[in-house]
This record gives C-alpha cells, sequence and structure tokens, in this order.
C-alpha cells in the first residue's frame, strides 16, 4: 500500500463515489475533490460536451485532474471518474497516491441511483443497464487490482457506505 495518506474511491458510474466522497471528507475533516468536476472548472466544459470530441481526448483531462487531486499537499478524499481506471497513467496514480476503496453495487441498483443519464454520455441513448453490465465486465478486474478494499453498497445508505469505508480505510492505515 502507499504511504500517501489520501482517500481514493473508485467504481462504477452510480456506485456513489461523489455522495460517499463528500461525507467522508466532512468525517475525516478533510478537502473533498472530485475529478470529473476538477476536469469541468479546468474547461469550463460540461463532460458531455468533452464527450464530444472523442472518449480519449477526455480521458486525457481526467488523467490531469486525477494528477492535480493526487498532488494536492494535504491528505483528502478524491473521487475518481468512473473510468479512470481504465487510463494506465490515472490507473498507476491512483494506485500509488493513497488508499483505494472500490464501491461496488450490480447494474440494476446503479441505474435506479443514476436516474436521469443526461449528464453521463457513456449512457445516453443506451439501455443504461445493459452498458452498466459490459463496463462492469469490461472494469471490474481493474477496479479490483486498483483497490485495496471493496464495499458491496448493495442495500446500504450513503452513511452506512461512507462508515464501512472509514473503517476499512482505519484498518489499511492502523
Ligand atoms: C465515466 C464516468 C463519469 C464521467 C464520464 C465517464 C465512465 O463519472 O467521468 O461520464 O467512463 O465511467 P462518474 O463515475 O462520477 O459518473
Amino acid at each position: 500500500m502507499s504511504s500517501s495518506p489520501h482517500l481514493i474511491l473508485i467504481g462504477l458510474m452510480g456506485s456513489g463515489k461523489s455522495s460517499v466522497g463528500a461525507l467522508c471528507a466532512r468525517q475525516l475533516k478533510r478537502v473533498f475533490i472530485d475529478t470529473d468536476e476538477t476536469i469541468v472548472t479546468n474547461t469550463k466544459t460540461s463532460i458531455s460536451e468533452l464527450f464530444d470530441s472523442g472518449e480519449e481526448s477526455f480521458r486525457e483531462l481526467e488523467r490531469d485532474a486525477v494528477a492535480q487531486a493526487c498532488a494536492t499537499i494535504t491528505p483528502a478524499v478524491i473521487a475518481c471518474g468512473g473510468g479512470a481506471v481504465v487510463d494506465p497513467m490515472s490507473r498507476d496514480l491512483i494506485q500509488s497516491s493513497g488508499t483505494v476503496a472500490w464501491l461496488q453495487a450490480d447494474p440494476e441498483e446503479l441505474e435506479r441511483r443514476i436516474g436521469d443519464t443526461t449528464a453521463r454520455p457513456l449512457l445516453a441513448g443506451a439501455d443504461p443497464k445493459q452498458v452498466l453490465a459490459k463496463l462492469a465486465l469490461e472494469r471490474d478486474g481493474l477496479y479490483e487490482k486498483a483497490a485495496n478494499f471493496r464495499v458491496d453498497t448493495h442495500g446500504l445508505t450513503v452513511t452506512e457506505v461512507a462508515d464501512a469505508v472509514i473503517q476499512e480505510y482505519t484498518q489499511c492505515r492502523a
């Protein structure tokens, strides 16, 4: 495990990284960084519009956002976009910059939590459950490899997931 104390959340869209991350940050009295928000702030462009220029260029912007977040001097809680692990450089940075929590849920629950898919270009115009199932097949191995621990979020509230994450994180750092 990395000696850097960031708590980094990974997992598919809808797994709760942003809401759980914000709550963990509040409980740990840390800064919360959401890499999607960093990308939007850096580019002054929405994620959907950025995807119009192709996924590859989005992953490059995401790599910069992950690097910016991981370079934060004080220990932070960082929520990464669901596809950050697909890029080898982002993945290496994530693994080497902190303790990594993988939030997991099945495609049905992810779809239910996401609701409106308009802000998620990979899901817009498709059957979200099918896309999420395909992404899980492609990415679960990457999430597993990058993570120090996994939290099965099925049926849990945001508060329950945050508590489980903090408990595991504390154990990892003991
Ligand atoms: C993506 C996940 C999104 C966002 C973009 C691509 C993905 O972030 O980065 O739409 O490839 O899974 P969230 O996981 O925060 O929704």
